[in-house]
């Protein structure tokens, strides 16, 4: 059972004075990779091809994703009616492919796989967190709001089968540190940046992942609060078997912080170049 539907969004109450055109490029590149869910569900399918339990729960954790990508893709149509969600999605579907054929995990285990699901989702509900305090516009904030829950809902979905698979194969904390760094890293990738291309900018324009990746980012870090990456960091450090409280989170979380207002400024400096 889903938690909600889209039917449940109150889309009568779109207001679009309270639409951030800031905001709105964020949410067209997010409703497409979310739309994409289902090819990664074929891929975890492979990987996790003889424990039909977790293959059920990531069908419908897939479900979930493309619920989000269609929610998003509404309120992106409401805000901007001459936008295209169809080509726009094709061209992204095109030109992006995500590997599903696969004998194990890329990530070397099943342990390995289910931690950088921790981090997608650890990504996810922040991003969607941080969205939905800064936007005014009343349904974008309902849509965001319903999206982060779910979110944390797959961080903790993911957690659980992780830890299940931690007990068998045991791999160290440096290689779990390694892997959530390596994904985390991996957000810089084409998946974002092609999206935000496919959603913004027209087919004739080339695409370039340098720019992509720094118009999309530097607008995206623009809405990360001290407390969203407070309570990322914990998530990350849960997942690769950390204190999520405590000391080492205090610190984690400052360097993350700084970290961030790092890439920010070098992401707007690029963007400016
Ligand atoms: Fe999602
Ligand atoms: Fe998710």
């Amino acid at each position: 059972m889903k938690h909600w539907r889209i039917e449940d969004i109150a889309w009568d109450r779109f207001d679009p004075s309270a639409v951030d055109p800031e905001i709105l490029p964020l949410v067209k590149a997010a409703a497409m990779v979310e739309r994409n869910g289902r090819d990664y569900a074929l891929y975890l399918g492979n990987v996790f091809r003889d424990d039909p339990d977790f293959r059920r729960a990531a069908d419908h954790w897939a479900e979930e994703e493309v619920q989000h990508g269609d929610a998003l893709a509404r309120w992106a149509c409401l805000a901007d009616p001459a936008w295209d969600f169809a080509a726009a999605f094709q061209r992204y579907r095109d030109g992006y492919k995500v590997k599903i054929e696969a004998d194990a995990s890329i990530r070397g285990s099943r342990t390995g796989e289910l931690i950088a699901r921790c981090m997608v989702e650890t990504g996810t509900s922040s991003y969607y967190s941080a969205l939905s305090e800064a936007t005014a516009e009343p349904v974008l904030k309902q849509v965001c709001k319903l999206i982060a829950a779910d979110e944390y809902r797959h961080f903790k979905l993911f957690y659980d089968h992780m830890h299940r698979y931690l007990e068998r194969e045991n791999i160290g904390l440096l290689t779990r540190l390694r892997i959530a760094l390596g994904r985390i890293g991996e957000s810089e990738d084409d998946e974002l940046a092609y999206a935000y291309h496919c959603g913004n900018e027209a087919p004739s324009f080339a695409y370039q992942h340098r720019r992509c990746i720094a118009a999309y980012m530097a607008c995206t870090m623009a809405f990360f609060r001290y407390r969203h990456i407070e309570r990322g960091t914990g998530m990350i450090l849960k997942a690769i078997g950390l204190p999520p409280r405590g000391k080492l989170s205090f610190v984690a979380t400052k360097a993350a912080w700084h970290l961030l207002q790092w890439r920010h400024r070098r992401f707007e400096t690029q963007l400016a170049a």
